[in-house]
């Protein structure tokens, strides 16, 4: 049997890759900042819920004792992610992205990171076959973002795109410290979540695509690598 934690999965992405790990046969954790969300969406899906805020050193510490109490982790997938937008759904360009916006930006989707795989790693290091999927970006890509003509190069955004790199560059970290585990980031693709007002192009099925397999990585498949659904990315 295999488990798995999904952080903020609630909604999104985060919560059909609970519903197709739920059906593929994993006990999945819903994690989510919010009680009553979090607690209805594992209704709905047959799964558990646990409390997580991965701005949240006690959160996140406290769900950790509660996993562990519960039997243990074999499968952490870090999706909860936010992006600041203007109120019109906008993107803020570089003259107005200031260091708070940095700040609360790094502090979710990279600190968060960080905060939530140091909690976990002693459970995860105790699982047969452990794996983490780091739910990045292709706006992580400084290859693509290079690339004039791509939609990477095109958007015009600061902080998202720089804790992305950030999440990329600590998933090689972590797979090169980590050889037992399979660790890779993932870049769903532009998908329809409230995350981007609901512009993006695919749907959320097709979004969790990449994060369903390679949460169903084997223990001889990749690790430090960075996949969307039709193959790698350059970094
Ligand atoms: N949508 C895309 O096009 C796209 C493309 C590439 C990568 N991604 C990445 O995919 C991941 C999921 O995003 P999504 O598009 O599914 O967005 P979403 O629908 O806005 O979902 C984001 C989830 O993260 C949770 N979250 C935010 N801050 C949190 C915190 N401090 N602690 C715990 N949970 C928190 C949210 O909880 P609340 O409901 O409480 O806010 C929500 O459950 C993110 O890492 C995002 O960067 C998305």
């Amino acid at each position: 049997m295999t488990t798995t934690l999904i952080t903020g999965a609630n909604k999104g992405l985060g919560y059909e890759t609970a519903r197709r790990l739920v059906a593929a046969g994993h006990t999945v954790y819903v994690g989510s900042r919010d009680a009553e969300r979090g607690r209805r969406a594992a209704e709905q899906l047959g799964a558990r819920h646990v409390l997580i805020d991965v701005t949240d050193d006690a959160s996140v510490a406290a769900a950790a004792a509660a996993v562990e109490a519960d039997g243990g982790l074999d499968v952490l997938v870090n999706n909860a992610g936010i992006e600041e937008r203007r109120p019109d759904g906008t993107v803020y360009t570089p003259a107005e992205v200031t260091a708070e916006q940095m700040r609360t930006t790094f502090e979710t989707n990279v600190f968060g990171v960080v905060r939530v795989l140091h909690a976990f790693l002693p459970l995860l290091r105790r699982s047969a076959a452990p794996v983490v999927v780091n739910v990045s970006s292709g706006l992580g890509s400084l290859a693509i973002g290079t690339t004039e003509g791509t939609p990477v190069y095109a958007y015009p955004g600061v902080a998202y795109p720089a804790s992305k790199a950030a999440v990329n560059r600590l998933t090689v970290q972590y797979a090169k410290a980590f050889p037992e585990m399979r660790i890779n980031a993932v870049e769903p693709g532009y998908t329809r979540t409230d995350l981007n007002f609901n512009t993006g192009t695919q749907t959320v099925e097709e979004g969790a695509e990449i994060i369903v397999r390679m949460a169903q990585v084997a223990p001889d498949g990749p690790t430090g690598g960075f996949f969307t659904a039709q193959g790698p990315l350059p970094w």
